[in-house]
């Protein structure tokens, strides 16, 4: 037998219509806020994220899935969406003479990492960006548009936690401070952060080994590092935070696992999840088009979990709205009536009205059976063909009515 690949799974009909209320409920909210969807290839050159998501992260380094093609070009699928949607904004000129987009996007991405509750080798994010603007309004927007999406689909128990990861001109500054500081704590790091020590210290402060935390708590602020342009930056956006009503937390240690972020960090954590316990993530990453050769074109985003959400919604119980149901089951009483049977459903499906028939020969019995999920059973037999009507059966009340052919169609359509 052949099984999926580790980290990958099925979505079941028993799921995806779940899956389907949360994607629904994302377009309604991109909409409302002037986001517009977009398509993007699920395989880019390995170079984009190599350049944008950064040579030094664990995503590119060790969770990429990356081949030649048959033309000999190194391919990834995207591990992450921001990258090829600054691409996207890139090639296609949309962020030309200081225009700005506000782009959203939803589909697989792919990370080769242990798999875990919560965390899979092929996930799904909602992603939104929101390109060509650099003040800090756009990352309220951002930050509130993700609040708002989990408001909506009913998420409880919520937690923003902020910080600012400075910019080109005082994250060198904040670095440095950063090696000395871990470099006289070397023998408490684990391997991984002393591996993290020159390269990128930074995401020491991220380790979930308790050693490594402790010693990160002690490590030098951030925010005594900021510029006095990044400072005033993160002051906005808390502002607006506070503005509109949005509690948040602070914290020094929120680097995130990509290298394009430029000021505003951000994680939405929810307690259901676990150690995977990140429902979304974001921030701005002002640099991310020149790293990737676009030019000057700042942006702020965020990236939500489908799988991780789909989890919290349903051990929160949640709300999914209503579980997909067709209305009407035709059933036929002999082979004769079969096909009068699938000309009726093709009647009612024009009108608008979803209906199923049987169409492996089933008996009766098993036909009717089906019908219990309906709200509606036409039944036609040999007497309905003769007379030329249907015997329309409420499945809810139990009742039945004889009902002529040409008037089974606005008959149900009054009753649904
Ligand atoms: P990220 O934090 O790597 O950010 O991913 C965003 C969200 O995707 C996470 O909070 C989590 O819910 C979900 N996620 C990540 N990895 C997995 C996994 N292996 N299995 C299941 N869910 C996962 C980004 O990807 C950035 N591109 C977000 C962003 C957009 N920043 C700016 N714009």
């Amino acid at each position: 037998m052949i099984s999926a690949p580790r980290g990958t799974r099925d979505i079941l009909p028993a799921e995806s219509w779940q899956w389907a209320f949360i994607v629904r409920t994302a377009s309604q909210v991109m909409d409302s806020f002037g986001f517009r969807e977009i398509h993007l290839p699920v395989f880019e050159h390995t170079e984009l994220f190599a350049r944008g998501v950064g040579e030094t992260t664990d995503i590119v380094e060790k969770e990429m899935y990356t081949f030649n093609d048959r033309g000999g070009r190194s391919i990834t699928l995207r591990p992450e969406a921001t990258a090829g949607v600054m691409r996207c904004a890139i090639e296609n000129n949309l962020c030309v003479q200081g225009a700005s987009a506000k782009l959203w996007n939803w589909g697989p991405m792919f990370r080769h990492e242990r798999p875990q509750k919560g965390r899979y080798r092929q996930f799904y994010q909602i992603d939104a960006e929101c390109l060509g603007i650099a003040g800090p309004m756009a990352d309220v927007e951002i930050i509130s548009l993700s609040l708002e999406l989990f408001r909506r689909l009913g998420l409880k128990n919520l937690e923003v936690v902020i910080n600012s990861v400075g910019c080109e001109k005082c994250r060198p500054v904040y670095r440095q401070k950063l090696i000395d500081y871990f470099s006289a704590h070397k023998e408490s790091l684990c391997e991984t952060c002393l591996d993290r020590l020159e390269r990128n210290p930074l995401r020491i402060l991220d380790c979930k080994k308790e050693e490594c935390g402790k010693i990160a708590d002690g490590a030098p602020d951030i925010f005594d590092s900021l510029c006095p342009e990044c400072r005033e930056h993160f002051a906005q956006v808390r502002a607006g935070l506070e503005r509109l009503g949005f509690p948040y937390r602070l914290s020094k240690r929120l680097v995130r696992g990509l290298d394009y972020y430029t000021k505003t960090a951000y994680e939405i954590l929810s307690g259901n999840l676990g150690a995977q316990n990140a429902v979304a993530g974001g921030g701005r990453y002002d640099n991310l088009a020149s790293a990737i050769g676009g030019g000057k074109i700042p942006g702020v985003g965020f990236a939500c979990g489908l799988d991780r959400v789909a989890l919290v919604m349903e051990e929160q119980g949640c709300s999914f709205g209503e579980a997909p149901a067709v209305q009407v089951y035709c059933a036929a009483l002999d082979e004769a009536s079969r096909g009068d049977v699938q000309v009726l459903t093709h009647e009612l499906r024009k009108a608008g009205i979803s209906a199923e028939c049987d169409t492996a020969g089933r008996s009766f019995k098993v036909q009717m059976r089906n019908a219990g999920n309906c709200r509606f059973a036409c039944i036609i037999g040999e007497s309905e063909r003769e007379n030329g009507s249907v015997a329309v059966k409420d499945m809810k009340e139990g009742s039945q009515e004889s009902v002529a052919v040409s008037e089974a169609v606005r008959y149900i359509q009054d009753r649904v």
